[in-house]
Parts: C-alpha cells; structure tokens; sequence
C-alpha cells in the first residue's frame, strides 16, 4: 500500500429542487457567468430554461457557449477560451454529461495560457491558473464532476489525452438524478460500463496491496451498476436505479477508490486511442475491451484477485478451482455488458478493422509499455485490439 494525500474539495448538492441554491453559489465567484453546454439535451429536457431562470433571479450576466461535442475537441476549448477572454468571464457553469464537463475546465485553464490548449493537454504548457468551474451533471459515468481530471480530443492529429490537475477540480456540483431520466438506453449503458471500467482498471486490479475497506466499497460499486443499470435501461425515471448510478459515477472517480494504489488506466489508454481514431462512445469502446483484456492477462500470478472478483462480485462457487472461478467472472461480466446492457461486442459490429491497431498500440504505449497490473507491451495491446474484432 502507497502514502496517499486525500483531498476531494467539490461541494456537491445531490436530489432535486437543488437549483435554488445556484445563484448564490455562483455569485460567490464574481457576477460574469459563461453557460457551457453539448448538443442541446439541457433544452430538450427543460433544464436550460430552469438554469435561466436562476441565473436571471441572482442577477447574473449570461454569455454561453454551445455544441461542445462527445470527446470533446480541443479547438472548441479554444472558441471557449476566446469567450472567457473577450468578455471577462468570472465562473464556468457546465450543463451536460463528461464532454461539457471536461471542455469546460480546459477552458478555464486555457483562459490563462496565450497559446494553442491543446499545449496544456500535452503537457507542453504547464496550468498556472484556472477560472472557478461548476458543473450540472446530466449523465451518469464519467466522474468528471468530482474530479480534477479532463480528457481533450485533437481530431487534426487522431490524439486524445486526459490532463489531471487540481485547479480543474469542479468547485460547486449539482447532481439530481431527475435529469439523467432522459438518458437513453445505450447511453445509460456506456456510462455503466465506464463506471465500472473506472474500478476495475485503475485500482482493482492493480498490483498494490488494497486495504480491504477500500476494495470492499470498489465491489459495492461494481454490484450497485450492476444491479441499477438494467433497471435504469428498462425504468428510465426510476429515481432509486438512476440516483444510485449517479452516485456511483462520482465515487468510481473521484479519488477515493485510488486510495493506496498506483495509478494505472490500460483500458482507459487503449480505448482513447479507438476514440481518438474512430470517435466512438467511451464507454462502448471501453466495454468491448475490458473482458479481453482480463482474458489476455489472467495467469497464476494473479488469478486470486480474478477469484476475489468473482466470488464476491458475481457469487460463483467458491468451491470452484481459482482458474474456472477467474473465468467464469469474467465471462459473467460479458455477460452483463453485452446481453443485459445489450452493448455491441465487438470492434467489427461499430465498423472497426485491423487497419490502424499497430499505430494505436504505439500510441496508448506512447513508445513505452503501458503500466497496470500486467504491463503490456506495443505487441500486448496490439494482440488484445485483435481480440476485440
Ligand atoms: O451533447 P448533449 O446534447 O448534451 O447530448 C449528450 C451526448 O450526445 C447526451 N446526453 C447527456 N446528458 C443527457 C444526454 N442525452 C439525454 N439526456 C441527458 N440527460 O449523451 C451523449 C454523450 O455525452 P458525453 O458528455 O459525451 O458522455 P460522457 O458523460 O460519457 O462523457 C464522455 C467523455 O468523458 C471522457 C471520455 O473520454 C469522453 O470524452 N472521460 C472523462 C473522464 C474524467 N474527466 O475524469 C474520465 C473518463 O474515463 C472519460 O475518459
Ligand atoms: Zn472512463
């Protein structure tokens, strides 16, 4: 087990009939607001017009910006960061799923940085500074609206990296699970398959010894999508299902489950590449991964912790050799993501070949070998893209 610093600074404000309390949160900041927001969902559900009206009631100046895009590019963070500029913006309200989010708090680094953002994205420029961001969370997956982390697409290259810095951590979150009712199935899917991408691939299976408070909470989370997501995808507005799935979203990310471990993401660097190249759903690409990436490093060497998963997880026998316990959980998990959550399974059905595989391993790689509990290889991850087809 590692030394660790906690800190997890974002107020959150969970449950309906929350919004009364944006204005003032807001205000605290300066009074020159900038709405950030995607494709216009928040219209559609009636959550812009709310936001309005609040913001009109605290007296607030509104500018907005709007169409960020899923794996959001970093040239709109440079349309965002003209804005913040030009007019003098004081705080960053993001209305939207991971991508508004994630824009959002470059934005707000950006507007101190004179170059491109995609500088600060690839570490070429440091953040120095960064606007106050809050954020209403719309979808339940990503973790970005309890994090300091923000991942940026650049469609000109096919590159898409995440940059983790604490000045990105949002300050004021609104999360009512009222607003993910209009979640469709298969986004409510990936946003699943993300959630529990976010625990298996960053620290349960992470060669760090775990202390069993910690790893116990990272099986509830597992359970708790597995439970919910089905109901949520059959019961949209079932607020127990979508309440337990927003919440789980939060705490698969935001620091506490990586208390002790080493950070490692594999998934997470191999589907930004399929992302990168394809632009494809996160979640998808990371639910087409994950079990043959557990199928491609299951060994002796680590088989008790793949028993531990399914045991605890799944319920499989205990009685069971480990090896047969390792593979039924895993394919218990297959299960749950392509027949329960009805996610495609394989790269081919989303219109994916082997063409690029041998650029995208060099790149999750990034000329090196990826880190995680099994480190992998160019040759490794090319192997488990093949898999995947
Ligand atoms: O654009 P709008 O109109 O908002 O529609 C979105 C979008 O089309 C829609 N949506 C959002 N809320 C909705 C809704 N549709 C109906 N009802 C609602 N209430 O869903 C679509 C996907 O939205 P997006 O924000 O892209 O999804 P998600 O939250 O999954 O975010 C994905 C992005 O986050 C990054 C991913 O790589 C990807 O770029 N990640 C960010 C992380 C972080 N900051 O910590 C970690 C993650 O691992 C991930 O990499
Ligand atoms: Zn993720």
């Amino acid at each position: 087990m590692y030394n660790f610093v906690f800190q997890n600074t974002t107020k959150v404000y969970f449950g309906p009939n929350q919004l009364s309390h944006l204005g003032e949160e807001l205000k605290q900041f300066g009074k020159r607001v900038l709405l950030t927001y995607g494709g216009g969902t928040i219209k559609k559900i009636g959550l812009y017009d709310k936001v309005m009206d609040e913001l009109k009631k605290a007296d607030l100046t509104v500018f907005e910006l709007s169409g960020i895009e899923p794996n959001p590019r970093h040239t709109t963070v440079n349309k965002g960061r003209d804005i913040c500029k030009k007019e003098k913006i004081d705080v960053l309200l993001a209305v939207g799923g991971g991508s508004t989010i994630d824009c959002t708090k470059l934005i707000a680094a950006a507007t101190f940085y004179d170059g491109d953002s995609w500088d600060l994205v690839t570490h070429k420029a440091p953040v120095t500074k960064a606007l106050p961001v809050c954020t209403i969370l719309t979808l339940a997956a990503t973790g970005s609206e309890m994090n300091s982390g923000a991942v940026i697409s650049n469609i000109q290259t096919n590159e898409k990296y995440g940059l983790i810095h604490p000045l990105l951590q949002p300050k004021v979150s609104f999360l009512d699970p009222t607003n993910t009712y209009s979640v469709s199935a298969y986004q409510t899917a990936c946003g699943s398959a993300d959630i529990l991408s976010h625990v298996f691939d960053v620290f349960y299976f992470n060669k760090a010894e775990k202390m069993d408070m910690v790893e116990r909470v990272m099986e509830d989370v597992i359970k708790t999508v597995i439970k919910y997501a089905p109901i949520a995808i059959k019961e949209p507005t079932n607020y127990q299902a979508r309440a337990n799935l927003m919440w789980a979203s939060s705490w698969a990310l935001n620091g506490f489950l990586q208390t002790g471990g080493e950070f490692h993401a594999p998934c997470h660097a191999m589907e930004h590449e399929l992302s990168a190249f394809y632009d494809i759903t996160h979640g998808l690409g990371l639910a087409i991964l994950t079990p043959r990436w557990m199928e491609y490093i299951l060994d002796e060497s680590n088989v008790s912790q793949f028993k531990k998963f399914g045991i605890n997880v799944f319920g499989i026998d205990p009685k069971l050799p480990d090896m047969e316990i390792a593979r039924k959980a895993i394919s218990s998990l297959s299960d749950f993501l392509f027949n329960k959550l009805g996610l495609k399974s394989t790269l081919s059905e989303v219109g994916i070949d082997d063409k690029n595989f041998k650029i995208m391993a060099h790149k999750a790689c990034r000329g090196g070998v990826l880190s995680g509990y099994k480190p992998l290889t160019e040759e490794d991850v090319e192997k488990i893209y093949r898999m995947c087809l």
